[in-house]
């Protein structure tokens, strides 16, 4: 299979490639389009051979749930049985963005949907052209991230050609997105809302709307027994090829304790910011960011985790992000890459 790129400008939408694309989704198959988070790559959700589909492509295990994304708030109640007022006032204050909720589903979404789950994972993303191409594709889109399985999460749309050329037809090029890791995934089906995966919409935003707010116990928990209950979070994730090490502690210490890896043969990367870049003569050095704009480290992480593959370092080294704020998601994604592995000095 051929797969094109579509390049979309989103202050002036093409409506003859969106329809394509539209065309494409309502006759079972599969586009890949860019969010505010990470690229999608979305199918029909209520056509459960596009389902099938989207888990081929991935090479991901079936039993991992999609989140359905929409583009109206009238389409919700036709999937899910009841809307909580919870839901309905984080709607108000975070839809359309990156935010996912998960609610009891209705019959229309089909199981090969949800992983065999009763509930349903539902999203209305703030992307123009994820908006238009939902509405032009039937209003439900089901869509993971569109990576290889295991692989960093998609920023760009050469990210996205990299892992799916050949699997999918479509590729809408967007550019590369705002945020740069996955929408903040809160359960509404428990008695107390519980964040399944932080994200940009922060623990204390969601707080500030709703009150007590929890953080799952599988994600917090250093007993690897307590299992997230987003049944993605339990698989290896957004790992490089190369055996990569937080390393924790003074800032100084941190810096030495890198600086003695890079003095072998090895060939090493280091994950650093805009404030310590200096500070490391050797190495494949990547500079994720600045510690005093956490967005630009959001930005660049899978894209540097994305590097290191390409550039075939051995082992990797990355300082370490403090948890408050969008830090939480931050450390969340690189503690997975690590395989939670973190030296603490
Ligand atoms: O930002 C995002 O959310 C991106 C963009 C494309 O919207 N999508 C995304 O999808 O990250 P994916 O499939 O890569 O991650 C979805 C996560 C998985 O960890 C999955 O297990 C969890 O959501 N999930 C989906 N449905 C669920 C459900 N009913 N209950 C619990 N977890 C669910
Ligand atoms: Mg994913």
């Amino acid at each position: 299979m051929q797969t094109i790129v579509q390049k979309i400008d989103r202050a002036q939408i093409d409506a003859a490639a969106m329809e394509e694309a539209g065309r494409i989704l309502r006759s079972g198959g599969l586009v890949a389009f860019p969010t505010e988070t990470v690229y999608g790559l979305g199918g029909d959700a209520l056509d459960e051979s596009a389902a099938r589909r989207i888990y081929a492509a991935k090479g991901r295990p079936s039993d991992n749930p999609l989140i359905v994304h929409i583009a109206d708030m009238e389409h919700l109640a036709e999937i899910v049985t009841e809307i909580p007022e919870a839901a309905r006032k984080l709607a108000e204050a975070f839809w359309p963005g990156p935010l996912t909720m998960i609610f009891q589903k209705s019959d229309r979404v089909p199981y090969g949907t949800t992983g065999g789950l009763d509930t349903v994972a539902v999203r209305m993303p703030s992307d123009p052209i994820a908006l238009e191409l939902i509405r032009r594709g039937g209003g439900y889109v089901a869509a993971p991230s569109a990576n290889t399985s295991g692989r960093p999460s998609p920023t760009t749309a050469q990210h996205v050609y990299e892992d799916l050329q050949g699997r999918i037809p479509m590729i809408l090029d967007g550019g590369a997105v705002q945020i740069g890791l996955e929408s903040t995934i809160v359960d509404l089906t428990e008695e107390v809302p519980t964040v399944l995966r932080p994200g940009y919409i922060s623990m204390e935003m969601l707080q500030a709307v709703l009150g007590e707010v929890r953080m799952d116990r599988g994600l917090i928990a250093d007993d690897s027994n307590v299992r997230p209950k987003a049944p993605g979070m339990k698989y290896r994730h957004y790992a490089p090829q190369a055996d990569l090490k937080i390393v924790e502690g003074p800032q100084e210490q941190v810096i030495s304790y890198i600086n003695e890896k890079t003095a072998g043969e090895k060939q090493v990367g280091i994950i650093c910011t805009e404030e310590t870049k200096a500070r490391y003569p050797r190495g494949d050095v990547k500079c994720v960011g600045s510690r005093k704009d956490e967005l630009s480290i959001a930005n660049h992480l899978f894209a540097i985790l994305r590097e290191f593959d390409a550039d075939g370092v051995e082992e990797i080294y990355s300082e370490s992000f403090e948890a408050p704020g969008l830090g939480q998601a931050i450390m969340n994604r690189l503690l997975k890459a690590a395989g939670h592995q973190v030296i603490t000095l």
